[in-house]
């Protein structure tokens, strides 16, 4: 599977018109691709290779791209970003995110932390900021899932709004467009929505056929969030120990691999086109070419049908797999702890 060197930026022929890419309508008017590329090497790639992967999905015509600082890549991103727009794509038709991590919502890191993406990114403002996690529980990347802060502690809303004031100072002095959430509950939304001066465009959560989380997703449209879906092709790459024996496996979900057959294309691609058509915005992650290039063109080919967005609707197992139990703070806490799933924010 062929991949992009970094260092050169050429339109590519065989790419889609980056106009013709269905968009998302934000509460501040703007809008977003309704695709965007996931930047997270996890165990398996450098930030050469994101890096690389960045400028040939430009090529072919992302303009979103999905970034966090705990992804350890965003100088590497931000060399291809420069030579993206030097390649002639204006800035104002890219969108950038990225996120700040759980050991810096203290208010006195948040913007110092911002700077840094922001200087590693090489722009002078990003698209949208979001708070990776509601919790400040620190862990390294990579660890095993039973491991956690010595400090660790439940949500708290006041914590999490001194540190969504902070986000609110970058909006008001140009850095960022818009801020926003992930990994968020209901309960958690509704206290953000009553306090925050500055609404939440996006929240970004795990979304694919097997994890379609209809009420959080209900939520966040009614109240004009956009929900961002990672791991929309189900993580099937995923390390191991974020793997369980119950996990399902979205790409040999049969509603999928029915429309697959028909389409004459990978089940991966099947997921990331009914996520756009579902109304989220997917950002699947692969480096290779063919993937990631058959990814964005499942947006603009022909809807699925009718029968086929149905039967996708019913594929839903309420499986979800990045669980998180890294941020537990207590003895004797099941991961669903982390997920209010009783309509009150675990204490
Ligand atoms: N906010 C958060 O807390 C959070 C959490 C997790 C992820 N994310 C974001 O979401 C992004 C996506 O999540 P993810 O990478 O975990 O999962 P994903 O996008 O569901 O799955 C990625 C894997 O799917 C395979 N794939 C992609 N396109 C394919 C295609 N057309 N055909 C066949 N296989 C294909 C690739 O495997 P191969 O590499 O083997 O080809 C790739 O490694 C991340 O990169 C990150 O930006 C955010």
């Amino acid at each position: 599977m062929s991949q992009t060197k970094p260092g050169s930026f050429v339109i590519a022929e065989d790419g889609v018109d980056p106009r013709t890419v269905p968009q998302r309508t934000l509460w501040t008017g703007a809008s977003m691709p309704a695709i965007g590329l996931g930047t997270f090497g996890s165990d398996r790639f450098a930030a050469e290779d994101i890096a690389a992967a960045v400028i040939g999905a430009a090529e072919v015509g992302y303009r979103h791209f999905d970034c966090a600082k705990v992804y350890a890549n965003e100088a590497s991103i931000g060399a291809s970003l420069e030579t993206i727009i030097a390649g002639g794509v204006p800035r104002q038709e890219l969108w950038v995110t990225s996120k700040l991590w759980n050991d810096k919502h203290a208010p006195a890191d948040v913007i110092p932390t911002f700077k840094e993406s922001l200087r590693d990114l090489r722009l002078d403002y990003l698209d949208l900021y979001l708070i990776h996690w509601p919790f400040p529980n620190h862990h390294a990347q990579g660890v095993d899932v039973t491991s956690r802060a010595h400090d660790a502690k439940p949500y708290i809303h006041e914590d999490f709004m001194a540190t969504w004031r902070e986000l609110e100072k970058l909006v008001d002095q140009g850095l960022v467009r818009h801020i926003g959430t992930s990994n968020m509950t209901i309960p958690k939304l509704k206290l953000l929505l009553r306090d925050a001066r500055i609404r939440p465009a996006c929240n970004e959560m795990e979304l694919h056929p097997c994890f379609q989380q209809p009420e959080l997703f209900k939520f966040v449209m009614d109240n004009g969030i956009v929900p961002i879906g990672f791991a929309p092709i189900g993580s099937p790459t995923r390390p191991e120990r974020d793997k369980t024996p119950d996990d399902a496996v979205d790409i040999e979900e049969p509603a999928i691999v029915a429309v697959a057959k028909r389409l004459g294309v990978h089940p991966a691609t099947v997921c990331v086109k009914w996520a756009v058509q579902r109304g989220q915005v997917p950002i699947p992650m692969s480096i290779y070419r063919n993937e990631y290039l058959s990814n964005l063109r499942s947006t603009v080919s022909s809807p699925l049908t009718d029968a086929e967005m149905d039967a996708i609707s019913h594929a839903d197992r309420n499986s979800r797999l990045i669980k998180g139990q890294v941020f537990l703070w207590k003895e004797g806490q099941t991961w669903e702890d982390l997920w209010d799933l009783d309509g009150n924010i675990a204490q």
